[in-house]
């Protein structure tokens, strides 16, 4: 199976089985969130359901309304039911970094709104320890971002600003620009996020801790496997 097909598969068997008629949805971002916002809007038209939306991006919003969604702003939703959305990286405690996408601050507010958080991967994300294929996105504001950055790298990084494909930094759908924070490993995530969360200049950083509440995998031999509920 191609890299797509792995995609396409792990999220529409997340839509088939885990959104039910009446349910408020929150809309990861990403290249395999797309397909399960493509089935979601399939599933809506074919079986007649009253699904409402949030989503996590503009780019997220935009495809929804495209594919015949009702999406709302995340403080117009009462609750938000469940979440689909995909990772950079997963350990076997179903810890995740995100935010290669850039759009880690806006998944992480949907995702902390969710009752669950349904994260769908390929195998090629599975790592024994986060930091070890990805950097750590780090979402800052542009006021004194290289104060910032000398901050983020007394952690022990390499951080690098994210560019734009128009030679010009990237630009946060909030605002703000991205570090991409490489690290040899992550040994404590819970430690470094407290330690990056408190430097002045920092808005939101990609590790998701404790935040899946299922994680689906698909594997290049057509099966997929779950963690969690
Ligand atoms: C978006 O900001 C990210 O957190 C994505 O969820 C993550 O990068 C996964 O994207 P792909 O499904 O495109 O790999």
């Amino acid at each position: 199976m191609s890299n797509d097909e792995l995609k396409r598969a792990v999220a529409e068997k997340a839509v088939n089985e885990y959104i039910k008629n009446g349910m408020i949805v929150g809309l990861g971002t990403g290249s395999t969130a797309y397909y399960a916002i493509k089935r979601l809007g399939e599933r809506v038209k074919e079986e007649g359901l009253d699904i409402t939306c949030t989503a996590t991006s503009v780019r997220s919003e935009e495809l929804a309304k495209e594919f015949g969604l009702v999406v709302l702003d995340v403080d117009d939703v009462t609750h938000i039911d469940v979440t689909i959305d995909g990772a950079d990286e997963v350990d076997p405690n179903m810890q995740l970094i995100k935010g290669l996408g850039g759009a880690l601050l806006r998944e992480k507010i949907v995702a902390a709104a969710s009752q669950s958080e349904v994260i769908i991967v390929d195998e090629s994300k599975l790592v024994e320890v986060l930091g070890t294929k990805c950097p750590l996105p780090v979402e800052v504001l542009r006021f004194g971002h290289k104060k910032t950055k000398y901050a983020l790298k007394l952690q022990g990084c390499d951080a690098k600003l994210r560019m734009g494909a128009d030679g010009e930094p990237f630009v946060t759908d909030n605002g703000n620009y991205i570090y991409d924070c490489e690290f040899e490993s992550i040994q404590n995530p819970f430690f470094l996020e407290s330690r990056i969360n408190v430097i002045p200049g920092t808005v939101d950083n990609g590790l998701f801790l404790n935040t899946a509440t299922t994680v689906l995998v698909s594997h290049k031999d057509g099966t997929i496997t779950k963690m969690g509920q």
